[in-house]
C-alpha cells in the first residue's frame, strides 16, 4: 500500500489504472470505514482511500482542531483491508491558496435537516469531495449511508455536474448494542456510551410503528414529536427526528407511499457529543 501526500505523486501513482474506486474519509477510521473500503475493492482496478480533515465543512465552534488525526493507525487498518493507495494531503497541498471557488448546493437539499443545524456544512463537503474526486480520478466512490443526507447531496452534485463517477452507498455498521459506528463516538464518556443506544432504539421504534400502519401525515408528526420527547426525557438534546422521503428528504405528504420509500433521520446531542443516525423504513 502506498501512502501519498502530494497531488503530483498521486497522479503518477494512478497513471497505471483506469478505474479508481475511492473512499473519501476524514480519518480516525473504524469498522464502518473499513467496510466501505472492502465494498469499494471489487468495484475498481485500484482502491484509494483519502484521509483529509476538511476545514471548510466545520463551523468555527465545531471540533476541527480537536478532530482526531490518527494516520498511522488508519494506514494499518487500510493495509489490512487491502487498500492500495492512501491519499493523505496536508491542508497546504489541497488548499495551497484560499479555496475561493466553492460548490454551493441548493437550499432545498442543503439547508434542511443537518444543513439547518450546520449552515455551510454541505457546501464545504461538496467542495472538498469535488476536489478529491478530481484528484483521485475516481470512477466509483463509496460513501456511508450513516451520513444519509451527505450521500444524497453528493449524488445530486455528481449528477448535475455530469461527473464521470458512480456513487455507491454503504450500509451503516453498528456496535453490538445498535449504536451506529462514528468517529465521534470516541468523544462519549463510558456512561454516555452506555446511554447512546437510545438513539438507534428510538429510530427502531419509529420504523416498527410506521411499518405497523402509523404512516399518515398526522401519525408521522406524532411519532416525530414522541421521539424528540423520549430523547429529551433521557437527558439528550435532540436537534431533530424526521421521517422523510428517501428520494429528496422532503416531508411526506398523504399521497406518498411510505414503507419502502421513507427514512427516519435524527441528530441529538448527548453531553457535548452530537450524534446522527438514520434507518430506512
Ligand atoms: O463523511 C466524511 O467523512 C466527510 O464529510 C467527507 C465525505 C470525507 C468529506 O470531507
Amino acid at each position: 500500500m502506498q501512502v501519498i501526500h502530494t497531488l503530483a505523486e498521486l497522479r503518477s501513482a494512478l497513471d497505471a489504472y483506469r478505474h479508481p474506486a475511492v473512499v473519501p474519509t476524514m480519518g480516525n477510521l473504524h469498522a464502518g470505514h473499513i467496510a466501505l473500503v472492502r465494498q469499494a475493492k471489487p468495484l475498481g482496478d485500484v482502491t484509494v482511500a483519502t484521509i483529509f480533515v476538511n476545514r471548510l465543512q466545520f463551523a468555527p465552534h465545531e471540533d476541527f482542531d480537536t478532530y482526531p488525526r490518527t494516520l498511522e493507525a488508519d494506514c494499518k487498518q487500510l493495509q489490512e483491508a487491502g487498500c492500495d493507495i492512501v491519499f493523505a494531503p496536508s491542508e497546504a497541498e489541497l488548499y495551497p491558496v484560499a479555496q475561493t471557488f466553492r460548490v454551493q448546493p441548493p437550499d432545498a437539499l442543503a439547508t434542511i435537516l443537518e444543513g439547518h443545524f450546520r449552515p455551510g456544512f454541505f457546501g464545504g463537503v461538496c467542495t472538498v469531495v469535488l476536489k478529491l474526486l478530481a484528484a483521485t480520478q475516481a470512477r466509483t466512490a463509496v460513501f456511508g449511508k450513516k451520513d444519509y443526507q451527505q450521500l444524497m447531496v453528493i449524488r445530486n452534485m455528481v449528477q448535475q455536474f455530469a461527473l464521470p463517477v458512480h456513487i455507491v452507498g454503504g450500509e451503516t455498521q453498528r456496535a453490538a448494542d445498535g449504536l451506529a459506528l462514528s468517529s465521534r463516538n470516541g468523544y462519549l464518556s463510558p456512561d454516555e456510551r452506555q446511554r447512546a443506544v437510545l438513539l438507534s432504539q428510538t429510530l427502531h421504534h419509529v420504523v416498527q410503528e410506521v411499518q405497523a400502519g402509523r404512516s399518515s401525515v398526522a401519525d408521522i408528526a406524532a411519532l416525530e414529536a414522541q421521539s424528540m420527547k423520549t430523547l429529551s426525557d433521557y437527558g439528550w438534546k435532540p436537534d431533530y427526528v424526521h421521517i422523510r422521503r428517501r428520494s429528496d428528504l422532503q416531508a411526506i405528504t398523504d399521497t406518498d407511499a411510505v414503507v419502502g420509500h421513507a427514512v427516519v433521520l435524527a441528530a441529538a446531542r448527548l453531553g457535548t457529543t452530537r450524534l446522527i443516525d438514520n434507518l430506512e423504513i
